[in-house]
C-alpha cells in the first residue's frame, strides 16, 4: 500500500472546482413514510427503553501533531509572548477547549510520532537538540518557517502535559514503533508515571516541574504502522505490538494500549492483525485496549480517479455535488466502523477489542489557509460543520464499539476547531459543532428513528440522491440531547419528534446554519458561522421544529 506521505510527496494540483449557486440542484423529494397530518415532511421518534450504550466522552478527543503550524503557533506561543499565555501555551486556545470539555488529546502524532525520541523534548530547554521535522521533505514544506522545519524540542512531553492539566483533559501519547526500540517505550511510561522520587527518570520528571506521575492511561503503540509508521505487513505489526507491550511496568495504574489499525477499508490489515494476536494467544485481546481506524474524507472525483492529489477537492470554493459528495465520503464511516467490528469479531469473539477513530475528517487539497505557510492548513466552513456533526451522529450511535475518536487535527490543520496565528485566532464551524455536541458526552445512547424525504440531485448529469436527515440522540435522567442535521441545501424539513412513553416540559434548541454554504470563520470575521440558541415554543407529547436547510440543530428537550 502506497503510504500518505507518499501520495503527498507527489503532490499535483488538480482542475479547479466550479463555484455553482444552489439552484442547480433537482428539487424532487419524496417522504418514504407517507404524508403527515400536520404537514410536516419529516418524522423522529426517540425510544428511551432502547439504550445504545453509554457514549464514551473520549469519542470527544482531540488530535495534535508537530506538524505545520499546529503546535509552534497554534499551542505553543512561548512563555514571554505578548499572546496571552498559560506558561506558554495560547490562552484563548486553553478557555476554548474548557467550554467544549475536551476529554482526552493525542499527541505527538500522526507520523511524527514514528520519527520522535521522546527524549530530546525532556529536560533544560537550551539543552533540548534541534532535528529535521518529520514533515520537512514535502514540497509543500519548503517555505515554511524554520520551527515548523526543524524540531526544535520547545513543546515537549512536560509542556504537553501543563496543557492536558490547563485544558482538562487527559493525554493519550503515541509511542515510536518504526525507529526507537521497545525499551524506549517503556521508559517513557517510566518518565511519566513511575512514582514521585522512585526512579531517576521519576527525578529528571521532578526537575522539570513535577514530581507526582502524570499517571498516561492511553498509548498508541506506533502510528499507521501500515505506512509512515514502518510499512509492517499486519502480521510483522502484530509481532511489533506484542513485544512493545508484554511487561510495560504500571505503577499501579492499568494502560490502555492502542494497537495501529487500518486505514478506511483495509480489511486485511484488520484480519491479518487479529488472526495473528489469535494464532499466538486468543488472551491477549484483554489487553489491547483500542484498534485505531484512521478515515479521510477526500476523493471527489465520483469515481474518475483515485489519485490522492488530483481527486481531493477544493475547501472553501465547491459547488452542490461537491457538498453532497463530501457528506457522503464522510457517511461511509458508519460502514467501515461496522465492517471492521466484524472482521475484528472473527477472532475476538468477545468484542475485548474496542474501535478508536483517532483521525478523521476532510482532507482538501492545499490553498485555503489563513496562514499559507502550514503545511495542511484548511479552513473549515459551513460544509464541514455539518461533515463533523455527522460523525459525531455516527459515532455517538456506536457506543458499544467505538471508545475514543478524534479528528484530524486540533488547530491550524485539516479539520481544525480552531486557526490561529501569533495575536489573531478564530473559533470554526467544526469547533461550535464540537461545543453544541459536548452534551452527548457520557450520555445513554438511545434509538431514534429518523424518517425524512430522501434528498435528490444531480451528479455528473445522473440522478443521485442522498440521506433527508442524520442525527442522533442520548439521555441523562430525563433530559434527551438530541442533534439532527439537515444536509439538504435548500428545503426546510419540517419535523415532528415524538419521544415514546414521554412528553416534552421544556426544551431549548441551538442552531447553526448560514445562507450562504460557503461561509467560514476567519480572523476578520470571526463570527460569520455562530450558533444561535432559542426556547422550544412548542412542547408536549408532540414537538414540531422548522429545521433549517445546510443546518446542524441540537434539542435540549426536558422530559416529563
Ligand atoms: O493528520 C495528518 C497525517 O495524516 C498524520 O500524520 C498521519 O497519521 C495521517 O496520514
Amino acid at each position: 500500500m502506497i503510504g500518505r506521505r507518499r501520495f503527498l510527496r507527489e503532490s499535483a494540483l488538480g482542475a479547479g472546482a466550479l463555484l455553482l449557486a444552489r439552484g442547480s440542484l433537482a428539487r424532487t423529494s419524496q417522504f418514504a413514510g407517507g404524508v403527515l397530518s400536520s404537514g410536516a415532511d419529516t418524522r423522529i421518534e426517540v425510544l428511551p427503553g432502547e439504550v445504545l450504550g453509554t457514549i464514551s466522552p473520549n469519542i470527544y478527543g482531540h488530535f495534535l501533531e508537530h506538524i505545520g503550524g499546529v503546535i509552534y503557533d497554534g499551542v505553543w506561543v512561548g512563555e514571554n509572548s505578548k499572546i496571552p499565555n498559560v506558561g506558554g501555551i495560547r490562552r484563548e486556545l486553553i478557555e476554548e477547549m474548557r467550554k467544549i470539555q475536551a476529554p482526552v488529546v493525542r499527541y505527538p502524532g500522526g507520523c511524527f510520532a514514528d520519527s520522535y525520541d521522546w527524549r530530546d523534548g525532556v529536560g533544560p530547554v537550551e539543552k533540548r537538540p534541534r532535528r529535521t521535522n518529520f514533515w520537512n521533505n514535502e514540497d509543500d514544506t519548503k517555505g515554511a518557517p524554520a520551527n515548523h522545519r526543524f524540531e526544535s524540542n520547545r513543546f515537549g512531553t512536560d509542556e504537553f502535559m501543563r496543557f492536558c492539566k490547563a485544558v482538562g483533559c487527559q493525554p493519550y501519547l503515541a509511542a515510536n514503533v518504526r525507529s526507537l526500540p521497545a525499551q524506549e517505550f517503556s521508559r517513557w511510561v517510566e518518565y511519566c508515571n513511575s512514582p514521585a522520587g522512585s526512579t531517576s527518570l521519576a527525578e529528571q520528571r521532578a526537575a522539570s516541574g513535577s514530581a507526582e506521575p502524570y499517571d498516561v492511561r492511553y498509548w498508541g503503540v506506533g502510528n499507521e504502522s501500515w505506512g509512515c509508521g514502518g510499512n509492517f505487513t499486519p502480521q510483522e505489526y502484530a509481532a511489533e505490538f506484542r513485544r512493545y507491550t508484554t511487561w510495560v511496568p504500571e505503577y499501579g495504574h492499568p494502560l490502555s494500549f492502542i494497537a495501529s489499525g487500518p486505514n478506511s477499508d483495509d480489511w486485511q490489515w484488520t484480519r491479518g492483525f487479529f488472526e495473528e494476536i489469535a494464532r499466538k494467544d486468543k488472551g491477549l485481546f484483554s489487553s489491547i485496549f483500542g484498534w485505531a481506524l484512521h478515515y479521510y474524507a477526500w476523493n471527489l472525483s465520483r469515481g474518475r480517479s483515485q489519485n490522492w492529489d488530483e481527486a481531493k477537492g477544493d475547501a472553501v470554493q465547491f459547488d452542490v455535488q461537491d457538498w453532497y459528495e463530501i457528506l457522503r465520503e464522510g457517511n461511509q464511516l458508519e460502514a467501515l466502523i461496522e465492517g471492521h467490528w466484524q472482521a475484528m469479531r472473527e477472532f475476538d469473539s468477545e468484542h475485548a477489542v474496542k474501535l478508536v477513530v483517532d483521525e478523521w475528517g476532510p482532507w482538501y487539497r492545499p490553498g485555503s489557509a489563513l496562514t499559507p505557510e502550514n503545511f495542511l492548513e484548511q479552513v473549515p466552513t459551513l460544509r464541514d460543520a455539518l461533515f463533523s456533526a455527522m460523525t459525531l451522529d455516527t459515532l455517538n450511535r456506536h457506543p458499544e464499539k467505538v471508545t475514543l475518536a478524534s479528528p484530524a487535527q486540533l488547530v491550524n490543520c485539516l479539520n481544525s476547531l480552531y486557526l490561529a496565528h501569533e495575536d489573531r485566532f478564530c473559533v470554526t464551524p467544526v469547533g461550535h459543532v464540537f461545543e453544541m455536541y459536548s452534551a452527548h458526552q457520557g450520555g445513554q445512547a438511545v434509538r431514534a428513528i429518523i424518517s425524512a424525504p430522501s434528498i435528490h440531485y444531480l451528479r455528473d448529469d445522473k440522478p443521485a440522491s442522498f440521506t433527508g436527515m442524520a442525527g442522533s440522540a442520548s439521555l441523562r435522567g430525563r433530559d434527551l440531547t438530541l442533534t439532527l442535521v439537515n444536509p439538504s441545501v435548500s428545503e426546510t424539513r419540517e419535523t415532528e419528534i415524538t419521544v415514546r412513553g414521554a412528553s416534552v416540559l421544556s426544551g431549548k434548541s441551538i442552531n447553526l446554519c448560514h445562507a450562504d454554504l460557503h461561509a467560514r470563520n476567519t480572523f476578520d470575521l470571526r463570527n460569520a458561522v455562530t450558533p444561535e440558541s432559542k426556547d422550544l415554543a412548542a412542547t408536549g407529547k408532540v414537538v414540531r421544529i422548522a429545521i433549517a436547510p445546510a443546518s446542524v440543530t441540537r434539542l435540549a428537550l426536558h422530559l416529563a
